[in-house]
């Protein structure tokens, strides 16, 4: 049976919801914070742990602001919205610390704010679907733990114009007769729409991810219509997925109209992004983060040989060139290095090599069985980290030091305590936001190696 009860809500995890205690057992609530008292019913009872859910706020913690978005609640995108940001950049440094308990001898500097805390979110990608009867498009974020879509007519983490964009392909899309999305029959066309908005030139790229196999006539007067509506459109693409699978996008994209790319800059490089390029969703708060890396490079490194792993369109080995001898960028996905190219191309940039592979292959058969050492390694993964393999042979390979990038404190802190296991020296995280209003944290790690 449901139990209701009143709970100080004493803490916070890892993954954003309030914690109480009963009986020494911890609760999980989401949309609570440290300091509220609420009152909640038990939903789920594991040996371990329960999860509750919140019925009512008695005392609101004194952290409690209003969000600026009316859909916080239900829609699944800003978990902490409601909590002060200041507030939110201490819990962000809580939780690395959290995870980083068990490391001896570090310590987590405080989280570096993200310069614009609203409209800051470049990468936007809402799925799409229909309403059953009225065959309304909706477009939004999933509620969370679902598949339910919120339609989103306002989201204040991104620029005012996406809204408008996106608004204008829900209401037109029917005219052309393009249906939504319906995940469980695997009918309609559009399934996503992806926009990469450019904080430089304030344009943006809208690719139409359709469940089709070709541009068909009316898709293709679809996309220049909405090329035409707006002039902060530089282009619009469609990619084709007819697949049954969670992956947004395909690897086949097409150009409709327009050019298929946006210019963003950091560190005064132009990188020109497409639509399923790598980079950074924050472009002010990763210029932070660049600017970090290079100063600590600048400062303690007279023009050293850099590996740029997991690199992306090679941003750090273009932003990076002007410090190095050299820098060699590894990236296993062939998109983003014919566009590392481009950059590299285009900003008059001759000394970084780019190789398109696997980084512990790379590792294995470029560097160790030529013996050769980069001064600094960087390494920037996906949230999964590295493997184990990776981390050996970026150690064996390494000289003085490796800069850890990551988008995920427990994957970070699983690989720095099997690089300190292997007598590598680590005594700081640096946290950044990165995705404000949301538990996800950035982190920059410096490793040194003693030889
Ligand atoms: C977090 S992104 C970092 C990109 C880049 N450093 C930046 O700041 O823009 C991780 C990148 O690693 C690439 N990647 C994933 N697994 C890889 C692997 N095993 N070897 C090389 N690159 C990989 C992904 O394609 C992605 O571009």
């Amino acid at each position: 049976m449901e139990q209701e009860f009143i709970a100080d809500i004493e803490g916070f995890s890892n993954l954003g919801a309030g914690i109480a205690k009963q009986d020494g057992k911890v609760i999980f609530i989401e949309n609570t914070c440290p300091q509220d008292k609420v009152k909640i019913s038990v939903k789920k009872q594991t040996k371990t742990y329960a999860s509750g859910e919140l019925l009512e706020i008695v005392e609101p913690s004194k952290y409690r602001v209003q969000p600026k978005c009316p859909m916080q609640k239900v829609c699944g995108a800003c978990q902490l919205q409601f909590i002060d940001y200041k507030y939110q950049l201490r819990l962000k440094k809580e939780i690395v610390e959290d995870y980083a308990r068990n490391l001896k001898g570090i310590t987590v500097g405080d989280t570096i704010p993200s310069p614009e805390i609203y409209g800051y979110r470049h990468k936007i990608q809402y799925p799409i679907s229909e309403t059953k009867n009225s065959k309304r498009i909706l477009a939004g974020y999933y509620k969370p733990k679902s598949h339910e879509i919120v339609n989103i007519k306002y989201c204040p983490i991104q620029p005012a114009i996406c809204d408008e964009i996106i608004d204008y392909i829900r209401e037109t899309a029917p005219k052309y007769g393009i249906r939504g999305y319906n995940e469980k029959k695997h009918t309609g066309i559009l399934r996503h729409v992806v926009i990469r908005a450019s904080h430089l030139t304030g344009n943006n790229l809208v690719t139409l991810v359709v469940n089709h196999t070709k541009i068909f006539d009316k898709l293709k007067e679809f996309a220049n219509d909405i090329y035409n509506k707006f002039d902060e459109i530089s282009g619009v693409c469609v990619n084709f997925n007819n697949k049954k699978t969670n992956l947004i996008l395909s690897n086949d994209t097409k150009l409709v109209c327009g050019q298929d790319f946006v210019e963003e800059q950091l560190c005064d490089i132009t990188f020109k992004i497409g639509s399923n390029t790598f980079f950074q969703v924050n472009p002010q708060s990763a210029e932070n983060i660049f600017r970090y890396v290079k100063n600590y490079i600048k400062n303690n490194f007279n023009s050293p040989i850099i590996l740029d792993a997991y690199a992306g369109i090679a941003a750090f080995g273009a932003v990076l060139s002007d410090v190095c001898k050299q820098a060699v960028s590894v990236e296993s996905n062939p998109e983003s290095i014919e566009i590392a190219k481009q950059v590299l191309k285009a900003n008059n940039i001759n000394n970084v090599k780019l190789h398109n592979t696997d980084t512990a292959k790379f590792l294995e058969k470029e560097v160790i069985n030529k013996n050769k050492q980069f001064d600094i390694t960087i390494l920037d993964p996906p949230r999964k980290g590295c493997s184990k393999e990776s981390l050996d042979y970026t150690l064996q390979a390494t000289k003085s030091a490796i800069i850890y990038v990551s988008c995920n404190p427990q994957t970070l802190v699983r690989d720095l305590d099997y690089l300190m296991s292997k007598g590598a020296k680590v005594d700081f995280i640096q946290p950044f936001d990165m995705f404000c209003h949301t538990y996800h944290v950035e982190s920059v790690a410096i490793i040194t190696i003693e030889r």
